[in-house]
């Protein structure tokens, strides 16, 4: 495939002559950490009644349940950083493919409810090590110029995932009468591509990046030499990466005092604090409970914020680097704040009816929202937030910038998870939705005011331009 190649002002004259092979395959693997990350934050939606009927649970338990993903994700987010820097990006991928295939097989024996949680802990252990490590060994690893384009193919890869197991769960609960079988087979589902992961984890180049902050710049060229097409780029992106751990020689604690590093780590705290505040979770997770208050049940409440969730996500691979990011934040957030607030008008109507049939009008408002809201998300904040957090670090504190960055991220979307219900019993459908739409809004000034441009640079580049 060949492409054009935009200059920014500081970028050599060197002019790729396309990608090679490799590049595809690394970034198809590294994107099956998103896969994987989107299995298993869908899986809850349509099978929580078949594990609510096999283990006999209570909605608390299943909550419970449910829940555990998001501290297992915590964990994994805050060994991953250790894990990245010791063992190598690569190595951390096969920890993650392992991890989920073990828990996955494990699960789908169906074993007792106290294994079962475990393995579920577990499937979080590995999603919080894919979310870190994939954005990362992609953004190290895919050259310049496509950088965005693939960094959002793993959040592409996060919405297949969604929809993925939202339909076959739909299928196997419907063909398959059995809750034992259905569930077993639930789980080989997620098993058969954690397989996948790990096996394609096994055959990837190392990152060079990491490679050369081990001091092993033979190996660090030779992966190079896997996704860049001339022996120029390769020495460019050596030397700059060389030069970058030159001056970059303090302590991560060091590094942690120096003003820049918290100003741009608050900026990736704030960003992956924002994507969850929005509220996307709750769709994710209760779209079908939230569409059920409105009288509108079946296919429908399963299947459409996974859909439009999946088929808006293309538009941001090909946007991100064409519109840059922060363009793509802000319009997404415009979006999301005015359909939030017309869901809010449409629950706010449909309370004031109290018990009577709810409008065809205020139906028509409420899922019109809800897929705007969906699609804004989508194609913006889903993978711009990730994205961006990859790229604003310097090197030396890339993995400790990654590692807080997601955990923050897990420890929202926990929140927002655990607490969006009853918050919606106690004060009101519609306040909820408000509160997001206005937690849009600022997000807006956020971005405007404090996100640098990130689009088409090289990571080093935008060290210098972060660090003036
Ligand atoms: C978020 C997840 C969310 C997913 C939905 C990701 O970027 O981090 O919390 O479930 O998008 O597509």
């Amino acid at each position: 495939m060949n492409t054009t190649f935009k200059y920014t002002a500081n970028t050599p004259a060197i002019q790729p002559m396309g990608y090679k092979s490799a590049v595809f395959f690394v970034c198809l693997v590294g994107a099956l950490g998103g896969l994987l990350f989107g299995l298993d934050q869908g899986f809850i939606g349509n099978s929580l009644e078949t594990i609510k009927t096999v283990y006999q649970l209570n909605t608390d338990g299943a909550e419970h349940y449910s829940a555990i993903l998001a501290t297992g994700g915590i964990l994994g987010a805050l060994l991953s950083g250790i894990f990245a820097r010791i063992l190598g990006r690569k190595r951390s991928l096969i920890l993650a493919g392992l991890t989920f295939t073990i828990a996955s097989v494990g699960s789908a024996f169906l074993p007792s409810l106290f294994l079962l949680t475990l393995a579920r802990f577990f499937l979080g252990f590995g999603v919080g090590v894919a979310s870190f490590v994939t954005p990362l060994y992609l953004s190290e690893t895919a050259p310049a110029s496509i950088r965005g384009s693939m960094g959002t193919l793993f959040q592409l890869m996060i919405t297949i995932g969604i929809f993925a197991i939202a339909l076959s769960n739909v299928y196997i609960v419907k063909t398959f009468t059995n809750p034992h079988v259905s569930l077993s087979l639930m789980f080989l589902v997620i098993a058969v591509f954690a397989f996948c992961m790990l096996l394609g984890s096994l055959f990837l180049p190392e990152s060079p990046r990491w490679l050369m902050l081990k001091g092993r710049e033979d190996q660090a060229r030779s992966a190079l030499n896997k996704v860049l097409t001339s022996a120029a780029e390769i020495n460019l992106e050596i030397n700059e990466i060389k030069r970058v751990i030159h001056e970059e020689q303090s302590s991560p604690i060091r590094l942690l005092m120096k003003g820049t590093f918290i100003k741009v780590l608050l900026i990736g705290v704030f960003l992956q604090i924002f994507q969850q505040l929005v509220g996307i979770n709750v769709m994710i997770y209760y779209s079908p409970t939230i569409f059920g208050y409105a009288d509108m049940k079946g296919l429908i409440g399963m299947m459409a914020v996974p859909t439009v969730n999946m088929l808006f996500t293309i538009p941001a691979v090909f946007l991100v680097d064409k519109w840059g990011r922060k363009k793509l934040l802000i319009v997404g957030a415009i979006m999301m704040g005015l359909s939030m607030f017309a869901a809010g008008f449409a629950f706010h109507h449909i309370d004031q009816m109290a018990g009577a049939a709810v409008h065809a009008s205020d139906k028509t408002m409420l899922l019109t929202a809800i897929i705007v809201y969906i699609f804004g998300f989508a194609f913006s904040w889903g993978p711009v937030a990730w994205l961006v957090c990859s790229e604003i670090f310097p090197l030396k504190g890339r993995e400790m910038g990654m590692t807080i960055t997601t955990m923050v991220n897990w420890t929202f979307a926990g929140l927002v998870m655990r607490y969006s219900l009853s918050f919606m019993e106690n004060y009101g459908r519609s306040t909820l939705f408000y509160i997001f739409s206005g937690l849009s809004i600022v997000a807006i000034i956020f971005v405007k005011f404090a996100v640098p441009e990130t689009k088409r640079m090289r990571l080093e580049e935008l060290e210098e331009k972060l660090k003036s």
